[in-house]
Parts: C-alpha cells; sequence; structure tokens
C-alpha cells in the first residue's frame, strides 16, 4: 500500500492527547442541529482534485523524475554556460572545450547538439562534460538507474565513459561505458547501479572521453525506478503524497502554461506526444524550457496511476501578452487542434489521433466529461472570448454533445455548463467570504473553482494558511451541489530559490526529499472525509473564527463533521444529531492543529504538523465537543 506513511503519521499520536472532551469554554458555545433524515443537497463526487501546470519546476526538477536537467543540450537558454547548465570536465592534464552546435542534430524537433572537443586525454585524464541535475542529482544506495544518450564521433574518436560522480570527494557512485561512437546519430543505453553509498543529492552527471577527439551529444536522459515502473514516469515519493490526498480529478495543463507568453509560445499538446527525441521542448511562461517529457499522454496516464478523472484545457486562441485570435475563421485551426487532441484523448484505434495514442504505448482510450476552454480569459481585453468560447463550444458540441464545457471568465452568448473561478487571497479574505456560495443560483452554470489558495507562507503555506484554506474549503462542501469541482493551486514548488516563481505551493521538495505543508495536510483530510449527502444544519450562536460542514455517506452512515477553529480560544460546539437510527457513542477524531498561525512544516522539519487521529468517548444523539484553539478537526461518527 502507497498510503502507509500518512496512516504512521496518523498512528503516532497518543489517543490521549486528542480526545478534546475538556468543556473548557472561554468563549460562548455554538449549537449545531444535524437533521440526517433531510438531505439538503448531494455534494459532489468530484469536489476535491488537483490543479497542476509547469510553475516552479513542478514537472522538470519535481513530479517528472528525469535527472538531468537541459537533457536537450538546448542552445538559445544558456547565460551562465555556452550550454546551458553543462559544465567542462578535464581532469588531470587533459584539454577540451565545448560549445552548442545548431548544424546538428538527432531529430527534426532536435536539430542541434553539443560539440565537445577533446585535444588532450586518456584513461588517467579523461575529458568531457557534466551536469548538475536539477539542484543535485539524487543518488541513493542499490539503486539501478536507466539511462540513454544520443551521440556520435569522427572516427577513432573512442568509448565514452559515464559515471555519477560525488562532487565532495570526486568518487564514482555508479559508471558504464559506452562503445566507440558511431559516425551517425544512434541512440545508446545504459544502466547505472549504485553499492552501498549514503543517500546525497551532491552528485554530478558526467559524460567523459579519454581519447582526443570530437564528439556530438543530444538527449541525455537519467531515470531513477518510478511510480507504477512506468518509463519516462514520475518520482514515486511525489505521486504517494498526492495518492494520499484521493484526488478525483486532475485539471492540466494549466493554468498560464496553456496559453504562453505569446500564441507560438503555448502549450502545443502535439509537439508533447510521441518518442522524445520527437518532442522539440517550449519555453515556458514562467520564465524556463520546458522539457515537454510529462506531455499529453503522461498527464492522462497520471490520471490512470491515482485513478483521477481529466480535465482537459485545451488553447482558446489567448496569449498573457495580449495577443488573440479573432472568432470565425482565424480561430478555425485552434477549434480543430482541440478536436483532434479530444480525439487523441478519447478515440478509438480506427480513428487518426486515437491510433497515434495507440502507436505510442496505449490503445485504451481513455474517458473524458470536461473540456476546459482557455484559462483566465477574462483577462483578454480584446472583447473575444465570449465569440470565441461559443465557437468551441458548437463545433465541440456537435461531435461530443456529451462532453461538459467549461468557461474561464462569464459569457452571455451560450450557457456554459461550468465556469470556472480563482481566488488567491489573504486569510481574512477567506474567513469573511466563507458564505460565497451559499446563495448562487442553483440554475447554473456549475460552478468550478478551478484555482484557489490562502496567500500566506513560503515556499508553502503555514498553518494559518492552512486554517483559512479549511475555513474556505468549509463554505465549498456545504455548497458541492454547484461547486463541483475545486484545485488548491498552484500544486508544487521546487524549494530551491532558483526554481521557484510562485509562493505558497501545497507540496515543496528539492532533489531528495519532499513534504507537505499545513494545507496539504488539510486537503489530505477534507478530501478522505467526504460523504456524498449534505444534510440539513441549523448553526445558532456567534463565533467570529469558527467554521464546520457536514456530510454523510448515504452508504454506510458514516457522517464527517468538519470543526475549523481558527481563533486563540476553545471553542465549544453543542452538536445535535437526528434522524438516525443510532449514532456510536465512539467517534473517530482527525486533528491537524499548532500552537500558532506562524507554525509550518519545512524539508527539514516535514512532520511539524501534521493529522493526528485519536478517539471521542461522548458522541451520541447530544453531545459537547469543545475544539481547540487553532485546530482543524473532522469527526467521524457511526450512524444507522
Ligand atoms: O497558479 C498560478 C497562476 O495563477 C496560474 O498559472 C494562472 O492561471 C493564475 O493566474
Amino acid at each position: 500500500m502507497r498510503f502507509h506513511f500518512l496512516k504512521a503519521l496518523f498512528l503516532s499520536a497518543s489517543t490521549a492527547a486528542l480526545t478534546a472532551v475538556a468543556a473548557a469554554q472561554s468563549v460562548p458555545p455554538i449549537t449545531l442541529d444535524i437533521h440526517l433524515d433531510q438531505v439538503k443537497a448531494h455534494s459532489s463526487p468530484l469536489l476535491y482534485g488537483l490543479m497542476t501546470e509547469e510553475i516552479n519546476h513542478s514537472y522538470d526538477g519535481g513530479l517528472y523524475a528525469e535527472l538531468i536537467s537541459n537533457r536537450t543540450f538546448h542552445p538559445n537558454d544558456s547565460w551562465r554556460s555556452p550550454v546551458e547548465r553543462w559544465s567542462l570536465v578535464e581532469l588531470g592534464n587533459s584539454k577540451a572545450s565545448f560549445a552548442p552546435d545548431k548544424t546538428t542534430g538527432p531529430s527534426t524537433a532536435l536539430p542541434y547538439s553539443l560539440k565537445l572537443t577533446v585535444d588532450q586525454a586518456s584513461a588517467a585524464a579523461p575529458a568531457g562534460i557534466a551536469n548538475a541535475g536539477y539542484w543535485g542529482i539524487p543518488v541513493r544506495p542499490l539503486i539501478t538507474y536507466s539511462g540513454s544518450l544520443y551521440a556520435k564521433s569522427v572516427a577513432d574518436s573512442g568509448p565514452i565513459h559515464i559515471a555519477l560522480v560525488n562532487n565532495d570527494t570526486g568518487l564514482e557512485a555508479a559508471h558504464a561505458d559506452l562503445p566507440a561512437l558511431s559516425s551517425e546519430w544512434k541512440q545508446y543505453h545504459f544502466t547505472l547501479t549504485t553499492g552501498l553509498i549514503q543517500a546525497s543529492s551532491l552528485y554530478r552527471f558526467e559524460i567523459t572521453a579519454s581519447h582526443p577527439g570530437t564528439y556530438w551529444f543530444s538527449l541525455a536522459s537519467l531515470f531513477p525506478p518510478t511510480y507504477h515502473d512506468r518509463l519516462n514516469g514520475n518520482r514515486i515519493d511525489i505521486m504517494d503524497r498526492l495518492a494520499a490526498m484521493h484526488p478525483a480529478f486532475l485539471r492540466f495543463p494549466g493554468g498560464n502554461y496553456l496559453e504562453g507568453n505569446t500564441i507560438a509560445e503555448r502549450f502545443e499538446w502535439k509537439n508533447t506526444i510521441g518518442s522524445l527525441v520527437d518532442r522539440p521542448t517550449h519555453l515556458s511562461p514562467w520564465g524556463y524550457r520546458s522539457s515537454d517529457g510529462l506531455g499529453l499522454l503522461e498527464f492522462l496516464e497520471w490520471c490512470e496511476d491515482l485513478h483521477m478523472q481529466p480535465v482537459l484545457a485545451v488553447y482558446a486562441g489567448y496569449s498573457l501578452q495580449g495577443q488573440h485570435v479573432n472568432p470565425g475563421p482565424d480561430l478555425a485551426s485552434y477549434v480543430e487542434d482541440a478536436l483532434d487532441e479530444i480525439q487523441y484523448v478519447t478515440g478509438d484505434t480506427s480513428t487518426k489521433w486515437g491510433a497515434e495514442r495507440a502507436k505510442d504505448g496505449h490503445p485504451q482510450p481513455f474517458a473524458l466529461k470536461y473540456v476546459e476552454i482557455g484559462n483566465e480569459d477574462e483577462f483578454d481585453k480584446s472583447g473575444t472570448y465570449d465569440g470565441r468560447f461559443a465557437q468551441f463550444d458548437k463545433t465541440i458540441k456537435a461531435q461530443y454533445p456529451d462532453l461538459q464545457l467549461i468557461a474561464t471568465a462569464p459569457v452571455t452568448s451560450v450557457k456554459p455548463d461550468v465556469l470556472d473561478e480563482h481566488y488567491y487571497r489573504m486569510p481574512q479574505e477567506f474567513f469573511n467570504d466563507v458564505h460565497h456560495y451559499d446563495n448562487t443560483d442553483r440554475s447554473g452554470p456549475k460552478i468550478f473553482v478551478g484555482e484557489w489558495a490562502t496567500l500566506e507562507g513560503t515556499p508553502t503555506p503555514d498553518f494559518g494558511a492552512a486554517l483559512s484554506d479549511s475555513a474556505w474549503m468549509t463554505g465549498l462542501e456545504r455548497n458541492s451541489d454547484i461547486v463541483i469541482m475545486a484545485a488548491y493551486a498552484p500544486l508544487f514548488v521546487n524549494i530551491n530559490s532558483e526554481a521557484m516563481q510562485w509562493a505558497p505551493d501545497l507540496i515543496g521538495y528539492n532533489a531528495l526529499e519532499s513534504y507537505g505543508s499545513p494545507s496539504y495536510y488539510a486537503q489530505v483530510m477534507f478530501s478522505t472525509h467526504h460523504g456524498d449527502e449534505i444534510p440539513q444544519t441549523q448553526e445558532t450562536g456567534n463565533a467570529p473564527k469558527f467554521y464546520y460542514s457536514v456530510t454523510r455517506q448515504s452508504q454506510t452512515g458514516e457522517v464527517y463533521l468538519k470543526l475549523v477553529n481558527a481563533g486563540s480560544d476553545p471553542q465549544s460546539v453543542a452538536v445535535t444529531l437526528d434522524g438516525a437510527k443510532s449514532i456510536d457513542k465512539l467517534a473517530t477524531v482527525v486533528a491537524l492543529s499548532a500552537k500558532t498561525p506562524a507554525a509550518t512544516n519545512s524539508i527539514e522539519h516535514p512532520n511539524n504538523i501534521h493529522p493526528v487521529e485519536s478517539g471521542f468517548k461522548s458522541a451520541g444523539r447530544n453531545f459537547i465537543y469543545t475544539v481547540p484553539p487553532y485546530s482543524i478537526q473532522v469527526l467521524q461518527l457511526k450512524t444507522n
């Protein structure tokens, strides 16, 4: 089971410590009267999901397990080195130089390479190039890494040595030798197996030659074992953290990353499929080049691995610096491109793009219900979104009447199925607005809160942010008949300062380790304790920093009472449950608490704040429960 790490955290708590029965009442109690036989509404099973894009090195240097940075030796992004992220290795008295070569490469997509000229080298004093990975290459004991490299050389240049080399000692943790290279571009495969070393990211990846000569390299790749052993797959620790969230959907590929700074730099899905050597890479709006190794099929396989529904965002003719495509004939090719993309996802192998997907290794079509048209199109001041959305809507619905289309800004010429709304706010703004959706018109469109987060904490949110996140989530959950999906954003951050463009972010990591923020644990708690019915509930009393929601699982009768006390005093709650045949006295409590809102988790202290499970023995039809200060709690009540 992959959920063990969370379970272990839950169980590490002393039961007594969290049996919060004390009736300390320094603020007046509030009452919650819950009528289990009166279902006010049904809660969306898709409520809790993920939003993702390439930002903060979310994929390259993050989830995507590739260890080599600038693996294609792209020549245009260089400012610290002739080829960014690659450096020269000259051991002993060897002499060499390297430079980008835009005249030769292994494919049309990669028509360039790195040219290494070795003037002097020997077995004792080789020369070559080194890659520092994404702020280090994580090397662990007794692991086999799978590598590959496109290369060629002029005749008689000699064999190539590949190694993981410790930055401090210069010692190799693992190595492999390639035969003398051919004079034509060819892909070479190798494995690197480590022994009983200490895990560390203070390693570099070296490609060296022991003979003078001229060598060209492209697409150098190295993968550790991946989640579900997928080729070209994802980092296991980060996938484990996502799996623990039980996410129902994945919104991809953005966000701004979908739009690009310019139309030319948009997410062009056709450039992200097929063999890696056929993916040209592209510049993302977050200031760095994306390898596109995590492309359309990899997004879908990520969904498959975590049993998530894809929420596919298609480029809709607007890019961040203001370029737009007018609706009408100008937009037609973009709409066609979206239709091709939908066919790549859903078509069987008799279709053009379904066959292409099969060629890429996935004959089975993916189920798709939601397609989002663009991203944050309220920023398009040309006023064309209404027309653009209508054109996508008409054309897509004509072929795929069952698809639900999501608009990213209000439109009037057609009624969208779903509207995507984004909220990045300070804690108090969320506290003040927890009733935001209480009076929303239930006749639609449905609401997708496609990005939201409390802006407090860096690189990841602190406990104060988790409190206001949770307060906001109680409002989403109470209204989850109309708010059908919601996703915290951004999801990931590589915590190296050079890697981050946006804070706070839900999950942090470096090359070797990852951790969940307090907000991450709040998400896990909310998502894994979520029923399908919202019972009628009356709240009386006035507690300015207290928030709640109640759902009930119709099949099991289990009631999830979420209680958030964002204040500095304990808050007592008098709970009455009626409309059930029986209610167990013993309830399970899952609690996330801290001494101050400023408390947080970090890469050094990943478990400072984590959910703790305990028992509460005085539940039943009527009980008083006291929520400690600064605490997010779920009471799980067994009812029949
Ligand atoms: O989540 C970060 C950015 O915020 C997204 O890319 C964009 O959609 C929003 O403005």
